[in-house]
């Protein structure tokens, strides 16, 4: 990949994965900009307060700073279309315009798209009234899995053990507008079994520049029990995708995906994210797309990155990336430190101790925390931070990210202590 000079960059949003992106876009030399960021990417960038939903103000200060690059984070702006506007205000953009973010902002349009391009995914039924859709479950040889269709963040899935509960959870979309109109339709689908990976694809929207597969653990608790989170930890490679399944999931998915979005006249540009199950026999599945990097995914696999990836993003977002590549990465993992009582009600606030401590080939990225007018640092949402290491084994990078967990306290602070187990065994 060339080499290019300093370039100016802007990343919209305030997470973990915007501050995984800060962190390598300085790590790669350039300069770079945060709208609105937060007090722990203020170590990596300019902050600027902007809302990411101020589709007007971000466009303005793209253009007042006069960046090389915008990358979008979040998928809520991008469903909206920003990058419609950003393009049209003559800013280079890494991110999908609305209609190719479709594939995340309705998951029954995504199932449909599958249907239409012979995507291998779960059978499903998209159904929009509550009759139709308690009648519709029965229609499936086990209960099968509920899905609000439009942005729920993370909350709109039911994984039914029972006909009773995949009936609430209909209930909830179809009869209690649980989830506004982004629960007015409902994707029933068939439950599949296998291990998930995340596959994330940086692409022009005709070639595929993949990163190592990743894997994450959405379940609170260990054992992967409790309620769903925005993610407790995550590491990669993820050795069940092995050669063979990487072939499969290229041919038959990634291939057909983007030259699907290509004919329908919405070519993919930015990071297309595909949620896989991989069956007992290594046959891949469509789980979901997102149309942006997963947190804390993105953690591990930025900070163990071997080459490179502004250059990607820039080729990516004039249409023009050379071939299709994997990039080279080391094994890597991200512990995920979160408030007590996330992901439900959780307290914020509280004083934490042991961040200036620094340990090599490991690096915090901060979620949920702020500092106070003495400089303190103190907790401000249910995922406070994430702690990633690198090494040159994932075993390896566990035991750093745990020894560094081990030195940063917080009341109430809990964390998974089984992240990366299946990969290890
Ligand atoms: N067909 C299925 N079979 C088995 N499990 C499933 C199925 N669909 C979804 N799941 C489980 O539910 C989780 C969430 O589903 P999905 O990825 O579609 O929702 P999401 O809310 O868009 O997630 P994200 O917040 O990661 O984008 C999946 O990671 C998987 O564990
Ligand atoms: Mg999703």
């Amino acid at each position: 990949m060339m080499s290019m000079g300093r370039l100016r960059i802007l990343i919209i949003g305030n997470g973990g994965r915007e501050h995984a992106l800060a962190w390598r876009c300085r790590h790669e030399g350039h300069e770079v900009h945060v709208a609105p960021g937060n007090d722990g990417i203020a170590e990596d960038a300019v902050i600027h307060d902007v809302a990411t939903s101020d589709h007007d103000g971000v466009v303005q200060l793209a253009r007042r700073l006069n960046v090389d690059l915008v990358i979008v984070g979040p998928e809520q702006p991008l469903v909206e279309g920003v990058v419609d506007r950003l393009i049209h205000a003559g800013l280079r953009v890494f991110g999908p315009t609305a209609a190719a973010a479709e594939l995340e902002g309705s998951k029954a349009a995504a199932k449909a798209f599958m249907a239409r391009h012979g995507v291998p995914t779960a059978r499903y039924q998209t159904v929009a009234h509550l009759a139709d859709g308690l009648a519709a479950l029965r229609s499936f040889a086990e209960p099968p899995v509920v899905k609000a269709s439009g942005l729920a963040a993370g909350k709109g899935v039911t994984v039914p053990e029972s006909l009773a509960e995949a009936e609430a959870a209909v209930r909830e979309c179809l009869g209690d507008g649980r989830f506004g109109a982004a629960g007015s339709t409902v994707v029933l689908e068939q439950r599949l079994r296998g291990q998930e990976v995340s596959l994330f694809v940086l692409t022009d929207g005709t070639h595929a520049v993949t990163l190592l597969p990743a894997q994450d653990h959405k379940r609170v608790g260990e054992g992967d029990t409790g309620p769903n989170t925005g993610g407790m930890g995550a590491y990669c490679p993820a050795p069940v995708y092995d050669a063979a399944t990487r072939g499969r999931v290229m041919e038959s998915i990634v291939e057909p995906t983007l030259a699907g979005l290509r004919a329908e006249g919405r070519p993919f540009v930015g990071v297309l994210f595909v949620g896989l199950m991989i069956d007992e026999t290594g046959a891949p599945f469509v789980i979901e797309y997102n149309c942006r990097f997963g947190d804390p995914e993105v953690q591990p696999l930025l900070y163990g990155l071997r080459a490179p990836i502004v250059p990607v993003m820039m080729a990516a977002s004039a249409g023009a990336l050379e071939a299709s590549a994997s990039l080279p990465g080391r094994p890597a993992a991200t512990v995920v430190l979160a408030s007590e009582g996330y992901p439900l009600k959780t307290r914020v606030g509280l004083p934490i101790t042991g961040l200036d401590h620094h340990a090599p080939d490991v690096q915090l990225f901060h979620a949920g925390t702020r500092r106070d007018a003495d400089g303190r640092w103190l907790t401000s949402g249910g995922r406070v931070l994430g702690v990633c290491a690198r090494a040159e084994t994932l075993r390896g990078a566990l035991s750093r990210a745990y020894e560094r967990c081990a030195s940063i306290e917080f009341e109430g602070r809990q964390l998974r202590r089984d992240i990366g187990v299946r990969a290890l065994s």
